[in-house]
């Protein structure tokens, strides 16, 4: 499994990456990889999996925080009976940009997520068929390049929506938790008229999601900010959140304020074991019912949920 987007380039010293090394038994590395990506935030831009070890890479000046983090999340997973060792976490080799770009260019390509959305890495050139809607987008420090289950799940239901036509093109859409931005940009691109509002508490991800809007020539059309949910005051008809079940659990009433009577509303980052006490809840009160669930083919620990408001 390998994640997401683009360089964000703040000054010079920020101009170097160096290899965080988690020694992983071949047969626990994907899911090592995946506990990374949710446990340790510099982990979001994306892991590599290896033979023997995960891979992903900070800014030097982060070091020292992210290893106390991976160690932190390989000590609890030992707890719960994970064969794994936090005193071999190590930090690798330092890269200049130029190998940290070569490093990926090894493990990420243009990568099919639905019938019309593809990633192409600018390393890559596609030539798209007439219904392709390519999305350009490098591996970086916002989570989001499309390898992952939960944003895979968002878009496949984005595409069954516009395939049936369940939802006419939406005015606007939310996109709560953007990352790279790619959701967002997802929707720009299948709806060219739309709107949209894009937040993230992470402000790297604010960076990354502007470069990636105007790379993919749709950045006049996402607003992107940092903006606390609680002071976003529009009302959508279809609302995107891909985060973990228990910020989504504290977020549950500022987030169905935010749908228009009507509304869809696509939760995803769930784990499997989490999607039915999660949509209970938010299902209690009966403002929204639920559409359906769908649990990821690509790895089946990763659900989402399809949700309605009332009209
Ligand atoms: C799993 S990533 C999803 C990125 C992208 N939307 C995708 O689907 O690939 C979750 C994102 O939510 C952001 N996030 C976490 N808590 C948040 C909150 N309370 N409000 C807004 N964003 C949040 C994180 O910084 C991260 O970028």
């Amino acid at each position: 499994m390998c994640l997401q987007t683009t360089e964000v380039l703040v000054n010079e010293a920020e101009q170097e990456w160096i290899e965080v090394v988690v020694p992983a038994k071949v047969a626990l590395a994907d899911g090592l990889a995946a506990q990374l990506v949710s446990a340790v935030p510099a982990a979001r831009g994306g892991v590599q999996v290896r033979k023997g070890h995960v891979v992903f890479w900070v800014h030097p000046p982060k070091l020292e925080t992210t290893l106390a983090d991976v160690r932190a999340c390989l000590r609890d997973l030992a707890e719960q009976g994970w064969l794994v060792d936090a005193d071999k976490v190590r930090a690798g080799n330092l890269a200049p940009e130029e190998d940290w770009r070569d490093a990926w260019k090894k493990f990420f390509h243009t990568t099919r997520l639905t019938r019309q959305i593809l990633v192409v890495p600018s390393w890559e050139s596609h030539e798209p068929l007439a219904t392709d809607i390519p999305i350009h987008l490098d591996p970086g420090q916002a989570f989001g390049t499309g390898a992952h289950a939960s944003t895979q799940l968002v878009l496949e239901t984005m595409q069954d929506l516009v395939d049936s036509g369940a939802l006419p093109a939406p005015e606007t859409v939310f996109d709560l938790g953007t990352g790279s931005g790619i959701l967002a940009i997802a929707a720009a691109k299948y709806w060219p008229l739309t709107h949209i509002t894009a937040t993230d508490i992470d402000p790297l991800s604010i960076e990354a999601t502007r470069e990636n809007a105007n790379a993919n020539g749709v950045g006049d059309r996402i607003e992107v900010s940092t903006t606390d949910l609680a002071n976003v005051k529009p009302r959508f008809p279809l609302v995107l959140a891909n985060i973990q079940a228990h910020i989504l659990r504290g977020l549950r009433d500022d987030l169905l304020e935010r749908l228009l009577p009507g509304g869809t509303l696509l939760l995803s980052g769930i784990l499997t074991a989490q999607i039915r006490p999660l949509v209970d809840f938010y299902c209690e009160g009966a403002v929204v019912e639920l559409v359906s669930i769908r649990e990821s083919k690509l790895n089946s620990e990763w659900s989402s949920a399809h949700l309605r408001r009332g009209d």
